[in-house]
């Protein structure tokens, strides 16, 4: 094929970066891939809403049955979020033989393995890195570069909607109710943003990183959560007077009792890396018995930033079509770009 038709569930912020990208980067990721992508369907729920992306009104379809059961469609890209309908959809895409590419880590943490085992059965694969930490590589670095390590500990920040609003708390002296306005303005927050402050979405990513870094299922009933809601200005204050931020945290680690996975408001010494990591910013360090330390950070929210992790998936998708390989990794393609000369 010269080109592999995508199906798009989803048209909000995720999606909407996600074409962005496939549109201005259309031509190198075609020279990358071989082969070039082209959006046949895309579902929403309200067919007639203004969107903030110019879009051929034909494209759209008010149902995701309508891009899983459409026999062009190669890959399908679930951006739409929930966990029913969501997992519906997915599992009807893999049975009609396409990849799927998602950034619901909702629907990932608790039905996860099904999937990917319907994704198995079918020789396909479901790839999901922007699921957590936005636009920051992590999935991939688990599953592959740091596979033969022993991970001992995974800790970090994983929302960038509570991270926006401490930050803007404690620098900008702003309310809690602002602040996260303010998130959801900018596309951070959960359609349901109670997901966010009350900490389940941290917990959700908790448990895709958990699975990976120590090979285990992991059962949400499992992980202790508390949000942010009972965080006051005033806490703010008296933590920074003793030389302390608060962070919601996330975190996983091997104890002799077992594995003990939390998310909860945190108090981490004003001069620790991770009090630094500001905005939608988030950050994970991990801790392998071989690398040792390694910590990872980039913007872990918003459009752009997440429409880049869910091209990266849907590039190593059509790679796996192209090459008939279930994982995508496969060498880099080399064009020949003039390098200019330097003066000595
Ligand atoms: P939005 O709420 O902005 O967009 C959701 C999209 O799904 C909308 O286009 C909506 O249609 C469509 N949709 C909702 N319900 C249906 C339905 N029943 N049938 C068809 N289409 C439907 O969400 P986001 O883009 O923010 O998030 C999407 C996913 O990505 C979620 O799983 C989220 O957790 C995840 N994610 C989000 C990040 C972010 O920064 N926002 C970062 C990482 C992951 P319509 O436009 O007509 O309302
Ligand atoms: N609502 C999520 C957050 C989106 O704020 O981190 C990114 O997963």
């Amino acid at each position: 094929k010269d080109v592999l038709q995508i199906g798009m569930i989803g048209l909000g912020t995720v999606g909407t970066g996600v074409l962005r990208i496939l549109e201005k980067n259309g031509e190198e990721i075609r020279h990358k891939l071989g082969v070039g992508l082209e959006v046949k369907r895309i579902a929403v729920r309200d067919p007639h809403k203004p969107r903030e992306i110019e879009v051929d009104p034909s494209l759209i379809v008010d149902h995701p049955d309508h891009v899983v059961n459409d026999p062009d469609i190669d890959i399908v890209v679930e951006v739409m979020g929930g966990v029913d309908l969501a997992r519906q959809a997915i599992a009807r895409a893999l049975e009609n033989g396409k990849f799927v590419v998602t950034a619901n880590k909702d629907l990932m943490a608790q039905h996860g393995l099904e999937l990917l085992a319907i994704a198995k059965n079918q020789n396909r694969n479901i790839f999901y890195e922007a699921s957590v930490a936005g636009g920051i590589p992590l999935i991939r670095p688990l599953k592959n570069s740091l596979a033969a390590n022993h991970i001992e500990k995974v800790m970090g920040i994983v929302n960038g909607t509570t991270n926006y609003i401490l930050t803007q708390m404690s620098c900008e002296g702003k309310e809690f109710s602002e602040a996260l306005a303010e998130a959801q303005e900018k596309g951070f927050a959960e359609a349901d943003p109670a997901s966010d402050i009350e900490g389940l979405d941290a917990s959700y990513k908790l448990a895709i990183i958990a699975a990976l870094s120590f090979s285990s299922k992991i059962d949400m009933k499992d992980i202790f959560v508390e949000g942010i809601t009972n965080v006051k200005l005033r806490d703010i204050r008296y933590a920074q007077e003793l030389g302390y931020a608060i962070k919601l945290l996330a975190i996983g680690e091997e104890t002799e009792e077992g594995l003990q996975l939390r998310v909860h408001p945190t108090l981490i010494p004003a001069d620790h890396p991770l009090a630094a990591v500001a905005n939608e910013f988030n950050a994970i360090f991990l801790e392998g018995d071989a690398v040792g330390e390694v910590m990872f950070y980039g913007p872990g929210a918003g459009s752009l930033p997440t429409g880049s992790a869910v091209c990266a998936d849907i590039m190593d998708a059509a790679r796996c079509l192209q090459h008939e390989v279930e994982n995508g990794i496969v060498e880099a393609t080399f064009g020949t770009k003039k390098v200019v000369p330097m003066e000595k």
